[in-house]
């Protein structure tokens, strides 16, 4: 198994041909990818018998939960998967449901943030899609209502951005145009909101929308003070809403920070010629992860984490979320033809594997430490054999992992990453599958893996299943592809939108 680690990078390195997009094989699984797809079948069946029209199915006591506003997230979230597996069926029952449902009304606080990555985004890329690659699987008569309510939502949140900067209130309160009263609004959440209000503005031509996400992001892409930018292109955590400047230092690629890093790729590869900008950022902070803030376990120095910043300390944690990194590594690096991007990529997502293949489950923790000073006894074996010790051990559905598997997957070719993500795959079947659904659990090393949590969290149908069906999929023109030629990006909660062409 090491050596096979080990390798991988090394046969890239070595500039080994997989094969290039033009001469694409079409090694699509039919077997699996049917697998997958009864796998979708079967966390749907059981929301829509028992959840829908609510957030999420609580798959256990097949109740639910509203924890999204309950506009019926888990819907919204299963739409583009829906369509990449052309389930007709799901696809009408969905967009059924998105045509009734009025933004305006809510009984509790508004995350501008999730509602932008999971509904907007939701319905902007069934949009994109069923205008598109995808059309006949509906009544065309039936997709101009996904446009509309995007609109609509748009219009109904806008007002977070009316603050003195111009940098949004994330949590925010639609009856009284109120907030939480936060003075700073963390990273990730302010800048990763511009790919999908400015696919907004594309779509409709109305550009306010890219306007207000766009200026929020200027503080982010010039940020001050510079105390407050560590190492170049790493920036802190929090940013004061009524000046724009930062308000720490705090460096990470883990939650909170995580997606403003994967925005600034994707935003040069929705629009190359809008947002350079946006990639000269990326690639500087790209540049001074591998040089500042790359770290290799003490026993495992083959493997690589990404440690956290603060107040001239390191601390050597990190997590299931920031297991994104190796795929935005790869994307960089096969958009930009930088071989050290895409090699590094290559390293951070084997280590995050080791995460996965070295637990009794076959899948990863929540959280992780590689730090000498902190193994609990009970965990020294693990430490010693995998380079990292448990810190939080539950699994809630998370996709990151299995996305980076799927980026490296396309940007090489090599079936081992497929094998990976099939393992997952079986794994998340095995554990986490209930009578009605999907279930987390509380200790991927337990046997068992613990006790079942009673949640099916949204993204299991907008993300997990999305990206496992892909890697065994047939071709399309929405998979990620090898070198500069992506013409979808997918957002932070993976529904792919239309890149950007000026027709
Ligand atoms: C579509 O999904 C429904 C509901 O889960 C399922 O019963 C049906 O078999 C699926 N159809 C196809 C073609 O996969
Ligand atoms: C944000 O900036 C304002 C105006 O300078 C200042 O009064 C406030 O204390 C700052 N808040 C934080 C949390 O830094
Ligand atoms: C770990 O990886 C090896 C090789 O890929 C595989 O045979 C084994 O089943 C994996 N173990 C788990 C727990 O996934």
């Amino acid at each position: 198994m090491r050596t096979h680690l080990l390798a991988l990078p090394a046969l890239v390195a070595a500039g080994v041909p997989y094969y290039s997009n033009s001469q694409f094989v079409d090694r699509s699984d039919g077997s699996r990818a049917d697998a997958i797809k009864e796998a979708f079948s079967h966390a749907w069946d059981g929301y829509y018998e028992y959840a829908f029209p609510h957030d999420e199915l609580h798959p256990i006591s097949k109740g639910y939960g509203d924890s999204r506003n309950s506009w019926g997230a888990s819907a919204v979230d299963a739409l583009s998967t829906a369509i990449i597996m052309r389930n007709a069926t799901i696809v009408n029952q969905i967009i059924d449901h998105i045509a009734k449902v009025d933004y305006s009304t809510t009984n509790s606080d508004v995350s501008l943030f999730e509602t932008t990555i999971r509904y907007l985004a939701g319905m902007l890329s069934g949009y994109d899609l069923l205008k598109g690659p995808a059309s006949g699987l509906v009544d065309e008569s039936r997709v101009g209502v996904l446009l509309e309510q995007s609109k609509n939502l748009a219009d109904i949140l806008k007002f977070a951005f009316d603050t003195p900067s111009g940098v949004p209130h994330n949590v925010i309160d639609l009856t009284t145009h109120g907030n939480d009263g936060n003075e700073v609004n963390g990273l990730a959440v302010t800048g990763t909101l511009v790919l999908e209000w400015t696919r907004l503005s594309d779509l409709t031509g109305d550009d306010e929308y890219a306007r207000l996400s766009q200026r929020a992001q200027e503080y982010l892409l010039h940020p001050s003070p510079p105390e407050y930018q560590p190492f170049p292109g790493l920036l802190g955590h929090t940013i004061n809403i009524t000046t724009g400047e930062f308000a720490d230092g705090s460096v990470s690629w883990g939650g909170g920070h995580d997606s403003y890093y994967e925005y600034l790729i994707k935003m040069y590869v929705y629009d190359p010629e809008r947002f350079s900008l946006y990639r000269d950022r990326w690639v500087t902070a790209a540049e001074s992860t591998m040089k500042y803030l790359a770290s290799h376990p003490s026993p495992r120095q083959d493997l690589v984490f990404v440690a956290n910043y603060n107040e001239h300390q390191y601390s050597f944690v990190s997590g299931h979320l920031t297991c994104f990194d190796g795929g935005s590594f790869l994307l960089g690096g096969t958009v930009l033809g930088r071989q050290d991007f895409t090699d590094f990529g290559l390293q951070l997502v084997a280590s995050c594997h080791e995460t996965y293949n070295a637990t009794v489950t076959g899948i990863g923790p929540e959280s992780f430490s590689w730090d000498p000073s902190k193994v609990p006894a009970a965990q020294r074996d693990l430490y010693e054999q995998s380079g990292f010790f448990i810190t939080g051990g539950s699994y809630i559905l998370r996709p990151e992992v299995i996305e980076s598997f799927y980026y490296a997957w396309r940007v090489t070719g090599n079936e081992e990453y497929r094998e990976w993500v099939w393992n997952a795959f079986t794994s998340i079947n095995k554990y986490c599958r209930t009578g009605s659904g999907f279930a987390g659990i509380s200790d991927v090393n337990a046997a068992n893996g613990g006790n079942q949590l009673d949640n099916q969290e949204s993204f299991i149908f907008a993300e997990v299943l999305k990206y496992v069906y892909l890697t065994f999929a047939p071709e399309d023109e929405w998979q990620v592809q090898r070198g500069s030629g992506n013409t979808w990006v997918f957002n932070t909660e993976a529904h792919p939108l239309k890149v950007y062409t000026n027709q």
